[in-house]
This record gives structure tokens, C-alpha cells and sequence, in this order.
């Protein structure tokens, strides 16, 4: 088949005034190389269309047989979906899920909204659209501060959990000032972190359940920031399958594919919990456009520790696509 790859790329200049994170959720040239490199050994010629307007005429001229996206996008709480909305106008199939859930997950307090009305726990929160606007919470502290449509830690740093109101509005300042967006504040889940890694349509398979073990602090102080994602090989240990009772894992499994369902997920996700003191999952964010990157991102990280190789994985995410869009390998 031909596959065209949607993707952005980090830039090789880094403007001065832009946070250090600014561009933390783009691909590398490694991760896309890797990537092309798999879904060659599987057969398939790899168009590498990247991404933004340049991708159009790439399109039109490669006319691939579908689209394997991971483009992050640029600009706006709506980022994720400009490549698929542009392939769905345009009639190319493409793999990952749709416009409307890549929005809705993308936007934490909407994604929470949901995912708690179905009656799925997720921490208590509140949003600021400044530093003036923040009074008297009513939620309890400890909180965690974060720009409201971000993903790969942008914007969470070990000072996002925060444990006095002065802090809160220190941190909904930098978030505000330098993201451009609404901060949202959410009560701090002391418990221990997992993120679990799901593929398919219909009854989802789960990857596996990974625990995220803090190797410097307790897990109650543990943020998984961006200080922490960058010098993850001192910070952290990863453990899957995890460390808790049969009966934690299978609710962690039941809320994740249940959550994956609910918010219209395809083909492959990443979604985030922490439990709490009775060791209850609470949904922290739906990641369906998990990173990729074969030594960093949590999902293949997973899957290794599975058994499962990289090549594998991305066959099986393919797999799962093709067959959901009616699709034959040519
Ligand atoms: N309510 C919370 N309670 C405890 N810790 C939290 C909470 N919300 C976020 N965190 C911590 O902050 C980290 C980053 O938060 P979150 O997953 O929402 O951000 P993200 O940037 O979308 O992450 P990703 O890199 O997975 O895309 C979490 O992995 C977790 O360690
Ligand atoms: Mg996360």
C-alpha cells in the first residue's frame, strides 16, 4: 500500500520567546525515520507528506492509499484535527481517530465533563482565564495547575502542583501569560500514576497498564513534568505489568476501555490515571495521538515490555485501521 505520513516536525531554531516547551509535543526526524523504517519492512511504500499547507499539494500529487496521522497541528484548542478534516473533505482514508475527538480530547475540561457524566471518576477542577480571577477554589488542596489544551507536559512543571492559593495564582500566571490559554486547576491525586495503551475499534485491546514509579520522590509530590519526561531515564521507573492487585488493574482496564469508547477513540490511544487513597483510577486525559518514539514515548515503551516490538505495534495499529475503513493490503 501506499502510506502517506502526516506529521510535524520539531523546529531546528528555537525562538527565544517562545517556553523551552513550545514545540515538546512535534515529532523528531528519529521518531518519523523510525517510523517510515517500519512501515516499510512491512511492505508498504512510505510517502512523508509532513504537515501544514504544504501537505495539500503533497496530497494531491502522492495520492496515497491512506494516511497514517500523527500531526499534531498548530494553533488553537482545534489543532489535531486540521489534518483529518482536511483528508475526510479531500475523501482519503486515514488511520487514528476523527476531528471532533481529537477536540474534544485535546480541551482536558471538556474531555472531563464527558468522561464524568458517563460516571467514570476524574479530580475535581475549576478554570481561570487569568491570575485576577483566582479566589477562594472550593477544591482541596493540593491542586495541580495546567494549561487547559496542551499535551507532552507542556506547560506542567514540578511547581504545577501547587499547595496555597498564592501558589495557584503564580502558576495560572505563567500559564495564561505564556500559553496563550485558560489554566485549568484541578484537585492533586496523590496515588500512584498509569498510563494504559489500548489499540482496535469496537472492544479495544489493551496494550498494557503501566506504572510510572517516581525513583527521586514519593509518588504523593510526584508530577510527571516536563523536567521529569526530559531526564525520564533518572526519574522514573516503568514498571508493566504494574505492582497492584488484579482487582485495581482490571477496574484501571474497565475505565480505560470504557473511556476510550465513550469519547469516540480509533485505532490506537494512550489514556492517563491516577489513583487515588482507595486506589480508584481518576481519569487524568486521553491522549489519541500518543507519542511514537520508540525509546521515549510511553506507548511503544509499553508495548516492549509486553513482548510486543516496535514493528509489531504499528503493524497492529495499521491492521486495526484498514479493517475498521474496509481497506485490503495491496
Ligand atoms: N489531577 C492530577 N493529580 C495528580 N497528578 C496530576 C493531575 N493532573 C496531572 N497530573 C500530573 O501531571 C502530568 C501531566 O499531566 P497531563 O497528563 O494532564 O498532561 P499532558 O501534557 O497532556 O501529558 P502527556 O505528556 O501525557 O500528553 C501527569 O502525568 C501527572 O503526573
Ligand atoms: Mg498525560
Amino acid at each position: 500500500m501506499r502510506v502517506g505520513l502526516a506529521y510535524n516536525i520539531k523546529p531546528a531554531d528555537h525562538p527565544p520567546d517562545l517556553p523551552a516547551d513550545a514545540f515538546e509535543e512535534y515529532d523528531s526526524e528519529a521518531t518519523v525515520i523510525h517510523l517510515c523504517k517500519a512501515l516499510a519492512s512491512l511492505g508498504h511504500e512510505v510517502i512523508r507528506l509532513g504537515a501544514g499547507p504544504g501537505m495539500i499539494d503533497a496530497l494531491r500529487e502522492s495520492r496515497p492509499d491512506i494516511v497514517f496521522n500523527i500531526a499534531e497541528g498548530e494553533g488553537g484548542r482545534c489543532r489535531e484535527a486540521h489534518v483529518p478534516a482536511l483528508l475526510e473533505m479531500l475523501g482519503i482514508p486515514y488511520l487514528g481517530s476523527d476531528p471532533l475527538t481529537l477536540c474534544v480530547t485535546l480541551d482536558k475540561p471538556v474531555a472531563k465533563r464527558l468522561v464524568s457524566s458517563e460516571g467514570f471518576p476524574t479530580p475535581r477542577f475549576c478554570t481561570f482565564r487569568s491570575a485576577d480571577e483566582v479566589e477562594e477554589l472550593g477544591l482541596a488542596f493540593p491542586v495541580i495547575v495546567k494549561p487547559a489544551f496542551e499535551g507532552s507536559s507542556k506547560g506542567v512543571r514540578l511547581a504545577s502542583r501547587a499547595v496555597t492559593l498564592p501558589e495557584v495564582r503564580k502558576m495560572v500566571s505563567f500559564v495564561t501569560g505564556k500559553y496563550m490559554q485558560n489554566a485549568i486547576v484541578e484537585e492533586f491525586v496523590s496515588g500512584p500514576e498509569v498510563t494504559v495503551g489500548l489499540v482496535g475499534n469496537g472492544a479495544p485491546r489493551v496494550v498494557g497498564v503501566m506504572e510510572i514509579v517516581p525513583k527521586t520522590v514519593p509518588h504523593e509530590e510526584f508530577v510527571y513534568s516536563l523536567e521529569v519526561k526530559r531526564d525520564w531515564e533518572n526519574q522514573v521507573e516503568y514498571r508493566c505489568p504494574p505492582s497492584f492487585p488484579p482487582e485495581t488493574v482490571a477496574e484501571i482496564e474497565r475505565c480505560a476501555v470504557g473511556i476510550y469508547g465513550l469519547l469516540g477513540c480509533r485505532d490506537f490511544s494512550r489514556i492517563d490515571f491516577r489513583l487515588d487513597g482507595n486506589m480508584i483510577p481518576q481519569f487524568i486525559e486521553c491522549n489519541p495521538l500518543p507519542g511514537l518514539s520508540p525509546g521515549y514515548g510511553d506507548l511503544p515503551i509499553m508495548a516492549g515490555k509486553m513482548g510486543i516490538p516496535y514493528t509489531e505495534l504499528i503493524s497492529e495499529i495499521l491492521s486495526h485501521a484498514m479493517t475498521r475503513l474496509g481497506l485490503r493490503d495491496r
